[in-house]
């Protein structure tokens, strides 16, 4: 991470090297000191499903936020230790969550703890508002959900930030969903898209200006964060083909064809309505039409 000014607010945060954490840091680093809580650091490797650990790093920071972006975020294999509050997912999840928010807690920090559309059963039409109830049917939202009310139960002040499909204007080591689908549209391999599975993307680097906007005013309290609409992956796929004038065919497929073969379960619906955030936030979330104009991508087969 980049040398930064002694004067610069200082944030402490977890998962800061991930898919959405790095982009945030990066577009926020001109303005706050980042300290990241993270398995590789160089001087103070910190795991964070190791409360010890977490106390200590936490303890030593002045920073007066925590971001807390760590997760266990792969769904299929969250889906293979279902049950198991040993397993990886269980542990950095759940067990993880607890660590921050005790040690914040106990150094009076407020924690920002990122969260999904998972923590749902996608069985709704529309999108889903911060009142709906959680009702998981997956190992990875079911932790999640979990997690969320470890952090409303504790003694840290919170702030919970739900979001869905995180997508990045530039390429990441992990493609996003809108990176998938460019390579595929590329590479000529991108599978049948959905027309009855409904999503919200959020584009991160609008995502940034939220957690700009919670670090300012500690707004406690359950948002939505997503650009607030609601796509097929069909329509979304199209867009990104006509916007980024990508060639290829986008081919129509059915969730329910896809479902009847699936070993896990699959929320038909993970859209978020975000009137509530919207209401609050100084400027509008970007819609998804403009975002995509900004998304980059590399043409590996004509390099
Ligand atoms: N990606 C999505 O589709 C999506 C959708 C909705 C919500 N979210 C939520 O958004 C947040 C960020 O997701 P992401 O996709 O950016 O995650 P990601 O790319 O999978 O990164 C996960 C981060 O967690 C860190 N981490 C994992 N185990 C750890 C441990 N034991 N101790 C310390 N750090 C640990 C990883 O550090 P190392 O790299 O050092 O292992 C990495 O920085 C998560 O809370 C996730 O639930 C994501």
């Amino acid at each position: 991470m980049p040398k930064k000014h002694s004067l610069q607010p200082r944030l402490i945060g977890t998962g800061l090297s991930g898919l959405v954490g790095s982009k945030v840091v990066e577009l926020l680093q001109d303005e706050f000191q980042f300290e990241n809580i993270d398995l590789t650091h160089p001087t103070h490797p910190t795991d964070i499903t190791k409360l010890d650990q977490v106390q200590r790093v936490l303890a030593a920071s002045d920073a007066e936020v925590v971001l807390h972006f760590a997760a266990f975020t792969d769904v299929t294999k969250s889906w293979e230790q279902r049950g198991d509050k040993n397993g990886v997912a269980y542990q950095v999840n759940v067990i993880g969550t607890e660590n921050i928010v005790k040690a914040a807690a106990e150094s009076g920090k407020h924690v920002v703890h990122i969260s999904t559309a998972y923590v749902f059963d996608g069985k709704k039409a529309e999108p889903y508002t911060e009142e709906d109830p959680l009702h998981p049917i997956e190992w990875y939202g079911e932790t999640k959900a979990i997690a969320e009310q470890v952090v409303q139960d504790s003694q840290a002040s919170w702030t919970i930030l739900r979001i869905d499909q995180p997508f990045r204007s530039d390429p990441f080591n992990r493609p996003d969903v809108v990176h998938r689908i460019i390579h595929g549209l590329l590479a000529g391999t991108l599978p049948p898209q959905f027309t009855n599975h409904y999503l919200g993307p959020t584009f991160v680097d609008d995502f940034a200006e939220v957690i700009r906007w919670v670090v300012k005013t500690k707004q406690t309290g359950i948002f939505h964060a997503s650009a607030g609409e609601q796509w097929t992956d069909y329509d979304l796929a199209t867009a990104v083909q006509k916007t980024l004038q990508l060639p290829g065919k986008v081919e129509k497929g059915d969730l329910d064809a896809y479902l009847a073969k699936s070993h896990r379960p699959y929320a038909r619906n993970t859209a978020l309505s975000t009137e509530k955030l919207r209401g609050l936030l100084p400027q509008p979330q970007l819609p998804i039409r403009d975002a995509l104009r900004l998304v980059t991508f590399v043409d590996d087969a004509n390099q």
